[in-house]
Parts: C-alpha cells; sequence; structure tokens
C-alpha cells in the first residue's frame, strides 16, 4: 500500500511513521508513506496557499490550485483509489472504514487547515471526507495520523500475531473483553479462574460473554446494528 498525505504542516506527521509499528511496516515495505508539503506546489514568492472567503467572514480558506497541481501530479505518476479530506464534517472514523482502506493499493490523504478548502476542491478532486470525531483540530494532520494508525496495522503482515486484529474492540461490532497477565494474583486480586484452567472452548465462551456484557453496558448502540 502506498499512501500520499498532502499537508502543510509535514513536521507534524513525521513522528508517527517512526516509531512502533508503523516504522516497521515502512520498514518490512508493507506500506510506503510520502508527504508533501503544499507550499512546494505554489509558484508565487510568498508561497501563498491560503486566501480570503468570498462573501466576508472570518478565517482564512486554502486555495485549490496548489491542491490541484499537487493531487494532478500524484495522479500523473499512478492510479490512485482514493483521494480522502480530512474534515470535522466528514464521516466519522470507524473500524469499516479502516477495514474497506486497508484494502486499497494507492491513496491520497489531504489535510484540511484554516478554515479549511475551497468547496471546489471537494467537488472535484476528494473521494471521500473523514472526521475522527465530534471536536475541531487545528488541522487534519493528527486526525490524518490516526487514520493511518487505524488503517496500517490491518495491513497483513503488519501486526506480528496475525489474528490479534481480529480480535480488537469495534472488529465484530463489540468491545474486547477483559484481559489479564501475569502474575495470577496480585495484592489478592485474582485473574478469574476460568482463564487459567487451560479449557480453551470455555474460556472463549466465557470472552464473548464478557465482550457482549462490556458492550451493552459502555457501547449499546453498537448492538443496534
Ligand atoms: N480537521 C479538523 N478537525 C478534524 C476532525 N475532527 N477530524 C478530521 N480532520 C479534522
Amino acid at each position: 500500500m502506498r499512501i500520499d498525505i498532502i499537508t502543510v504542516v509535514p513536521d507534524l506527521l513525521k513522528s508517527p511513521f517512526e516509531a512502533s509499528i508503523l516504522k516497521r511496516a515502512i520498514e518490512k515495505g508493507l506500506v510506503a508513506v510520502h508527504l508533501h508539503n503544499l507550499r512546494d506546489y505554489v509558484s508565487d514568492n510568498y508561497k501563498q496557499i491560503d486566501d480570503y472567503q468570498y462573501g466576508g467572514g472570518a478565517g482564512m480558506v486554502m486555495m485549490i490550485e496548489p491542491i490541484d497541481k499537487c493531487i494532478s501530479h500524484l495522479k500523473s505518476q499512478r492510479d490512485y483509489d482514493e483521494v480522502i479530506y480530512m474534515t470535522p464534517d466528514g464521516s466519522t472514523l470507524n473500524q469499516g472504514t479502516a477495514n474497506q482502506l486497508s484494502l486499497k493499493k494507492n491513496i491520497i490523504i489531504l489535510c484540511g487547515h484554516y478554515k479549511g478548502v475551497d468547496e471546489r476542491v471537494r467537488e472535484h478532486f476528494i473521494t471521500r471526507e473523514i472526521s475522527i470525531g465530534d471536536y475541531v483540530l487545528s488541522g487534519g494532520e493528527l486526525g490524518a495520523a490516526v487514520l493511518c494508525d487505524a488503517v496500517i496495522r490491518l495491513i497483513p503482515g503488519v501486526l506480528g500475531n496475525e489474528t490479534s486484529a481480529l480480535t480488537d474492540s469495534f472488529q465484530d461490532n463489540l468491545l474486547a473483553p477483559p484481559i489479564y497477565t501475569r502474575p495470577a494474583e496480585y495484592k489478592g486480586w485474582k485473574v478469574p479462574e476460568i482463564l487459567t484452567t487451560g479449557n480453551f472452548p470455555k474460556i472463549e465462551a466465557w470472552r464473548e460473554k464478557k465482550a457482549y456484557e462490556r458492550t451493552q453496558e459502555r457501547r449499546p448502540d453498537l448492538l443496534k446494528d
């Protein structure tokens, strides 16, 4: 998979890919992430990428031309499955979207800034708009990092244990059950006995029950679908 991220603050997006699972995924060649500074696609000397809103109003708007130049340059080199725009008014990211995107070959992610992009960018270039939650960030970069993390960890081979992504919270519309590790007893607090019996069918049934109970208690909305 190849991910091209278009941003005005590439520095914000460097460290997420320089550690842990994402770094390893890149080193293994399972994903390539390329950052593009939008200012490199501006012809004027001031490197202006934003301008005042038509009709008045507070806040600057990202101009269409540098975005067009950057996206067109990328598209001249390969086909893209998706051009995603990170924006608080997009559809909220969930595990289903992450699963879908993990199957794509090439995607572009455009990070919004200031008030956002000229609407014509959304009409003519964007195939999908994603929000990471009902709050407003200073820009789409941190949202793009969240999206990349959620997607990249699902690419086969990225996680050491292939089954561990499948047992994540949300993967089957259930939250994950409680988990424990050694010691079996700490300060008198015991691990549920069933988990130490080695009876795997019973353990599995216990986990399913706990996952269901936890979902019922914390996120009953997930059980409606
Ligand atoms: N840009 C600003 N706020 C955002 C959000 N909540 N999700 C994605 N991109 C954003």
